[in-house]
């Protein structure tokens, strides 16, 4: 094999040039420590611009588990429930980190018929709930995740309708963006329309599995969160005296939409991979597609053994289980890339 083909994470991706080359340029002389920066306030007038949301606040972050679990808890009291998909990358995959940080705070995951949550998932857990009943945490907090966990991207107006449906009852609506640019990217919708204009409060921007060095970012539209979380990411060990190298990094992202086009990248080539799946599934070739991959994201079910020859002819993917692999692309991933993977699963499939 001449050269692997890099589709496990876009968490394996390298760094966008841009960014890197706007850290060096930070790097040169001194400026007050903790974000009290040109950089970090540059950042803040950025994201009000990009979000056109002149209340927008931003609190870089070192990790997307760091996003979720400091927003939902300055979101949610101690004996509140955060409502969220059974698949969510808050409830499987951040080890307790929003129930710790949240003083007990639980996280209660609903099933869809899908990886996305519908009015009709919320209404059932409503119904399920015995609400003002002290033995039990209420429901305050709705998570969505876009892309969802399975690569699947909500429509402005599904999200929107869900989030009607949280807040016709009290809860607000918090969005994991871990990919949000892959999302905003595949519906060509503005960012203000997926977000607050949807009814979303507050936001964890992913960045660095879309070519930032080493931050995300929590974007608040709620006056009350944003002053909780001055504190709380003091607390929890997230306000870095170097903040600068961060925002940096951030306002580069932001500027002049390179985060968008990184992440078309990404998308794109999904699409060329996806496609091509589509056809191997449809010609009868063993080949199952699981979920919408809408934007950098894909599970398939594979003929067994199929997963390791693809290993073999250097497609590096994660296997799931259950004849099951993620396949994800990043701005990393180019054209010929797509099409050279597409070749080597075909190969695979024999
Ligand atoms: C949907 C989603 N949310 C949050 C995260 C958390 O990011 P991190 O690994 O930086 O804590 C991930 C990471 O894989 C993710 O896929």
């Amino acid at each position: 094999v001449d050269r692997p083909i890099e589709l496990r994470s876009d968490n394996a991706a390298g760094v966008a040039p841009e960014i890197l080359a706007a850290v060096v340029a930070a790097g040169e002389g001194s400026a007050l420590a903790y974000g009290g920066d040109e950089w970090t306030d540059r950042l803040q007038r950025r994201a009000r611009d990009v979000f056109e949301h002149d209340r927008a606040r931003v609190f870089p972050v070192v990790t997307g588990t760091a996003a979720n679990a400091l927003a939902l808890s300055a979101m949610c009291p101690p004996w509140g429930a955060v409502l969220c998909h059974d698949t969510a990358h808050v409830l499987r995959s951040e080890c307790g980190a929003t129930s710790m940080f949240g003083g007990g705070a639980v996280l209660r995951g609903l099933r869809g018929h899908s990886s996305k949550l519908w009015p009709a998932s919320l209404e059932a857990a409503f119904a399920d709930t015995r609400w003002d009943d002290p033995h039990h945490s209420q429901p305050r907090v709705l998570s969505l995740t876009c892309p969802t966990d399975r690569g699947a991207v909500y429509s402005v107006a599904e999200l929107a309708a869900v989030a009607s449906t949280a807040r016709g009852r009290g809860l607000s609506v918090h969005l994991d963006g871990a990919r949000l640019a892959n999302a905003v990217a595949a519906l060509g919708c503005s960012p203000a329309e997926l977000t607050w204009r949807a009814g979303v409060d507050v936001v964890s921007l992913g960045a660095t599995k879309n070519g930032a060095l080493s931050t995300d970012a929590i974007v608040s539209f709620d006056d009350h969160v944003s002053e909780e979380l001055v504190y709380r990411t003091k607390r929890a060990g997230h306000v870095a005296s170097k903040m600068r190298f961060q925002s940096v990094q951030l306002d580069a992202y932001l500027t002049d939409t390179l985060w968008l086009r990184l992440a078309r990248t990404a998308n794109d080539a999904m699409a060329i991979i996806a496609a091509a799946l589509r056809e191997a599934q449809s010609r009868g070739a063993g080949v199952e597609l699981l979920g919408d991959p809408d934007a950098n994201m894909a599970f398939v079910r594979l003929p067994a053994g199929t997963a390791h020859r693809l290993e073999q002819a250097g497609v590096h993917c994660y296997e799931m289980g259950d004849d099951v692999v993620r396949l994800v692309t990043s701005f990393q991933t180019s054209e010929p890339d797509a099409r050279d993977a597409v070749q080597r699963i075909v190969t695979a499939l024999g």
